[in-house]
């Protein structure tokens, strides 16, 4: 059975993941806002990601008897001052996820709970290519600068990604072009 302290973290873990969600979906709407739909296509492929990542920990709570306890949302920003900036944001926001991954390894060390260890070791390389990723795409935009025909060339690039299978952030799924 899952301890005390361990389910307190990982609730609070929900918490951030699910805010990665909204976060994710808010800088896809103001991406659209600014006609960027591929980089919006992106973001929402993020936010699946995000909402998956706070069901493994939902799943972990339960199947290790422990108490799944949903917290409060923080309000996230709806404007950015520009791409660059919202992208910079996404980057650092992985920052901070892997800030709390590691956090959560360090009492699962303390508790000597071995059996959440495969969960936070998938985390832990997740973190490295989420890391990663955005702070390439951060790089490239940063290097675009004023180039509107190298940002047009990003967008269409990012719209690339495809979305996991049955995903209902597609918009093939609710009957919706993009
Ligand atoms: Fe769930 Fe992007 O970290």
């Amino acid at each position: 059975m899952i301890g005390e302290r361990l389910t307190e973290a990982m609730n609070e873990q929900i918490k951030h993941e699910l805010e990665s969600y909204y976060l994710y979906l808010s800088v896809a709407a103001y991406f659209h806002s600014k006609s960027l739909d591929g980089m919006a296509h992106w973001m929402k492929a993020q936010a699946h990601e995000e909402m998956i990542h706070a069901m493994k920990f939902f799943d972990h709570i339960i199947d290790r008897g422990g108490e799944v306890r949903l917290q409060d949302l923080k309000q996230h920003k709806t404007q950015w001052s520009s791409t660059l900036e919202a992208w910079k944001d996404a980057y650092q926001h992985e920052q901070f996820i892997s800030d709390k991954i590691n956090g959560l390894i360090s009492i699962a060390r303390e508790d000597r709970d071995y059996a959440s260890e495969p969960l936070l070791a998938w985390f832990a390389d997740e973190q490295i290519e989420e890391e990663a990723t955005a702070s390439k795409i951060t790089d490239e935009i940063e290097m675009v600068g004023e180039d509107k025909s190298g940002l047009l060339f990003l967008d269409r690039e990012l719209a690339q990604r495809p979305f996991p299978a049955g995903s209902p952030l597609d918009p093939a799924a609710y009957g919706q072009a993009e």
